[in-house]
């Protein structure tokens, strides 16, 4: 069912846990099934320097939040804000068809830790509150 890449993100998550120091953090939750993912931000010089994840789903959405870290840890947050569920796909070789959803979690809890970032820095740079 599941390829020896997704196996071993899923036995071996990459970069679990949290960043106490987080410039941004994102939350993510899939009501169908009650997956949910915290997603940690620590950003230097616009760049994601670490990324942490807390998870509690299946399998497959562990494999993809590991794989997520992954893909993100060094990239600018301009290239960061442009993960996709399907470059988590592709990453890991692809899911069964019936757990590709669950790639979804990943990006989109990354995806609200940089609107999250990016918040806070125009919050801090103008030192005014911003709404959205
Ligand atoms: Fe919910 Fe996988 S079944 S994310």
């Amino acid at each position: 069912m599941y390829n020896e890449k997704i196996l071993d993100h899923f036995m071996n998550p990459r970069n679990l846990g949290v960043l106490e120091d987080a410039d941004g953090i994102g939350v993510l939750g899939d009501p169908a099934c009650g997956d949910y993912i915290k997603v940690y931000i620590k950003v230097t010089d616009e760049h994601i320097s670490d990324i942490r994840f807390q998870i509690a789903g299946c399998p497959a959405a562990i494999a993809c939040g590991s794989a997520m870290t992954e893909l993100a840890k060094g990239k600018s947050i301009d290239e960061a804000a442009e993960i996709c569920d399907a470059d988590i796909l592709e990453y890991l070789g692809g899911l069964p068809e019936e757990k590709a959803h669950c790639s979804n979690l990943g990006a989109g809890a990354l995806q609200n830790a940089i609107v999250d970032y990016m918040i806070k820095s125009l919050q801090q740079s103008h030192n005014h509150v911003v709404v959205i």
